[in-house]
């Protein structure tokens, strides 16, 4: 059995694990700073394996050492959003807890390929991957699936078609500048454009930029954790089975798109190595000044970051 360890055992970090374990991938190991909690998750979560049928094991921990050997490290480990708050106002708070649970578990897990959720989410991965000195292939983040899903269920309740059948790319870094390429998106092969009308499709865009904080101003207490944590299973399974899965997400820059030395939300392949390929869309000028506006914000945070640790 494969191994996921889960940094992080809050709403996100519990319910990857749940999205996992109906999905029967790996043995999984839940670790938060909290006693008892990531254990009695764990236990709960085992003792409903014989109702749903699926062979797991589920353990809780206050150590990194219960990580060892880990196939894939999943850090969602840091703050959530309060309502009003910014994604950069976690910044200094989360840099601390992120670049020790990743060091920590490169420890016990030297080949582990890293799947980073904490927010701000391009800032986090940067950091996770220059603390841990590893090649771009194995520190990985999630943003761009979630925000993509998002504009696919939005696109789904206007035209009333499956979702399976609506294909969205949200690019760009994880914040309100995030790119939503209309033009490459379609349904069922026709493009949105032609599908939807020009103010629903706004409509539509404006919403999925909004769609962390439409939800966080919903719960008051703490941010989106469903598509999230379902994203980052579906990135965990596509690498697990050598899937070659093209998905948006963000990763290390190293000349594509025009960036470097950064992380931004852009197709990647993922396989066993995690990002096996980064696909690169031609974009037209509307696009790139999206892109380029986008890579700035991140840009900006990268630099915040860069004053309060040393990398
Ligand atoms: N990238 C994305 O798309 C996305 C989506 C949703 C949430 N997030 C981010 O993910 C993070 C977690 O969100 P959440 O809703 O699960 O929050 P949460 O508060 O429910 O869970 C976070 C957990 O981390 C734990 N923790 C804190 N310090 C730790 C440490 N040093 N080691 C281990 N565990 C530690 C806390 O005890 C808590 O249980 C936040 O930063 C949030 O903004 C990102």
């Amino acid at each position: 059995m494969n191994k996921i360890s889960i940094i992080g055992a809050g709403m996100t970090g519990a319910t990857t694990a749940h999205w996992l374990a109906e999905r029967e991938l790996a043995d999984i190991v839940l670790v938060d700073v909290v006693e008892g909690m990531p254990q009695g998750k764990a236990l709960d979560m085992t003792e409903a394996m014989p109702i749903i049928g699926k062979d797991v094991n589920i353990l809780g921990a206050n150590d990194y050492a219960a990580t060892k050997g880990s196939d894939i490290i999943i850090i969602t480990a840091g703050l959530p959003r309060k309502p009003g708050m910014s994604r950069d106002d976690l910044l200094s708070a989360n840099a601390e807890i992120v670049g020790t649970a990743a060091t920590e578990t490169l420890k016990h897990s030297p080949d582990a390929i890293y799947i980073i959720l904490t927010n701000p989410l391009d800032t986090m991965a940067y950091l996770a991957m220059k603390k841990m000195g590893l090649p771009r292939n194995r520190v990985i983040g999630q943003a761009g699936i979630l925000d993509s899903a998002r504009m696919r269920a939005f696109v789904a309740m206007e035209t009333g078609v499956s979702v399976e059948n609506i294909d969205c790319y949200v690019l760009g870094g994880h914040g309100d500048e995030m790119v939503p390429l209309t033009r490459h998106s379609n349904v069922a092969g026709v493009p949105l454009k032609d599908y939807v009308s020009p103010s629903k499709l706004d409509a539509i865009v404006e919403r999925t930029r909004k769609g962390g904080g439409e939800i966080v101003g919903l719960l008051k207490t703490g941010s989106a954790f469903y598509a999230p944590s379902a994203a980052c299973a579906q990135m965990a399974e596509a690498i697990l089975k050598n899937k070659n899965l093209i998905v948006p997400c963000a990763a290390h820059m190293e000349g594509e798109y025009g960036l470097t030395d950064m992380f931004f939300g852009v197709p990647v392949m993922l396989g066993r190595n995690g990002i096996e390929k980064i696909i690169e869309y031609s974009l037209d000028d509307g696009e790139k000044a999206m892109f380029d506006k986008s890579a700035e914000a991140v840009k900006e945070t990268h630099e915040a970051l860069k004053k309060l640790v040393q990398l």
